[in-house]
């Protein structure tokens, strides 16, 4: 794709980038190139590629360099790195963006496993991390050391959905020399223009709507030109690489990103629409739904045409983790497993408050996660209730049934 492609609309940049021009000729799709060892003709060209990174299969080959390529048109992102999963890309980061002595600013909505790489791996290696409320905003101003490097946003936050004021978080951290590292795997690369807003580093788990078909794992690190060099150092020092398989699941994922959420967003609607009106529901959490808690912040900074269908609902305290189980265990079409992104519904029971320090107690009743997959919406609502069917029946007679 050439420069002044990044006019064209997402979903036709979704379609073009990382893909020969009209002049090509050939398939449509890059070659999946399955590849250690690159082959040289002789010693000349083999000293000339010398800094390349097409001199050895861990570094780079034409799938994995035509998913990188099309991340960056999709996100306008200057740099891609591709790591294993979603979770390597965020330790892969962190470790380069921090050292011995520096102190990380953590949203306490953080994906748990990314809390538990503070709490071992970073502190064992003297980098020590404060969790401070996802709704601070600019308040973060007061949490801030002289040490602090990187300050880590998720928005909207895990289980719970917060949505971030990033532009005034980042404001205070770039004030203070530090830069913004972002879980963006809810956005997904089009959802949010994340640079703009001030991120510095937005990761994805393209294990989610990137992939999209819940048969591969991967992560995204996209970089600012600035920090490309730091974080591309670390990730080759890591070993850092990804199979061109998946590079071509990803690829094709990558391809009807738009389209997939078109779809996902509008059921999202109409089941969280649904959900508010259920009496056991105390509080759906869906940004994107108006009245719901961080609407207007999601709003502002969000592209409302790419709202994905991950979702939280909180029910009343009266209703039972035994009610909820019922609930869960009665639908059909929802199943029952950890991701999200896939084409397929799930659904969990979830307690936030098990990994939070901020507040836990704010998360006491139970609570489920809702992924609203490419199901006919219908369909889905009918599934649900027979769910809540289920859970209006007393406890003892669920646990009977
Ligand atoms: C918000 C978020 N970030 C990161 C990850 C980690 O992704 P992966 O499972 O590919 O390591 C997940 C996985 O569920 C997630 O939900």
């Amino acid at each position: 794709m050439k420069q002044q492609d990044s006019a064209l609309q997402t979903a036709t940049r979704l379609t073009h980038a990382g893909r020969k021009g009209k002049s090509h000729h050939g398939p449509v799709n890059p070659p999946l190139v399955r590849a250690s060892t690159i082959l040289f003709p002789d010693v000349a060209s083999f000293h000339e590629a010398h800094g390349s990174r097409r001199v050895y299969g861990r570094l780079a080959t034409d799938t994995t360099l035509a998913l990188e390529q099309a991340l960056c048109a999709a996100e306008g992102a200057a740099a891609c790195m591709l790591t294993p999963s979603g979770l390597s890309a965020i330790s892969t980061t962190l470790l380069a963006l921090l050292q011995p002595g520096d102190h990380l600013l953590m949203a306490d909505t953080a994906y748990d496993p990314t809390r538990q790489l503070c709490e071992g791996l970073l502190k064992r290696n003297g980098i020590s991390t404060t969790y401070y409320d996802p709704l601070l905003a600019g308040g973060i101003a007061a949490l801030m050391q002289p040490n602090t490097r990187v300050v880590f946003v998720e928005s909207p936050g895990s289980l719970t959905f917060e949505v971030q004021d990033i532009p005034a978080i980042a404001a205070v951290a770039h004030a203070a020399g530090a830069v913004v590292v972002s879980d963006s795997t809810w956005a997904t690369p089009i959802g949010w223009a994340s640079f703009g807003l001030g991120i510095d580093v937005s990761i994805h788990a393209a294990t989610k709507y990137i992939v999209g078909h819940s048969d591969a794992l991967m992560g995204a690190i996209l970089t600012t030109a600035a920090l490309e060099t730091r974080v591309r150092d670390t990730y080759k020092q890591l070993g850092m690489s990804i199979g061109a398989d998946d590079a071509a699941l990803a690829l094709r994922g990558l391809r009807t990103l738009a389209a997939r959420l078109a779809v996902h967003r509008d059921s999202a609607q109409i089941v969280a629409r649904w959900l508010q009106q259920q009496p056991e529901v105390a509080q759906v959490l869906y940004p994107p739904l108006p009245g719901a808690a961080g609407h207007e912040l999601w709003k502002r900074d969000f592209r409302p045409e790419y709202a994905c269908g991950l979702m939280g609902a909180v029910f009343r305290s009266d209703v039972s983790e035994q009610q909820v189980a019922a609930l869960i265990d009665r639908t059909r079409l929802f199943g029952i497993g950890l991701s999200w992104g896939g084409y397929e519904s799930l659904i969990l029971p979830t307690n936030p408050a098990r990994y939070r320090s901020v507040q836990p107690e704010k998360w006491s009743a139970p609570m489920l996660r809702l992924h609203v997959g490419l199901e006919a919406a219908e369909d889905l609502l009918a599934d649900l209730e027979q769910g809540f069917a289920a859970l209006r029946v007393r406890p003892a007679m669920a646990q009977a049934a």
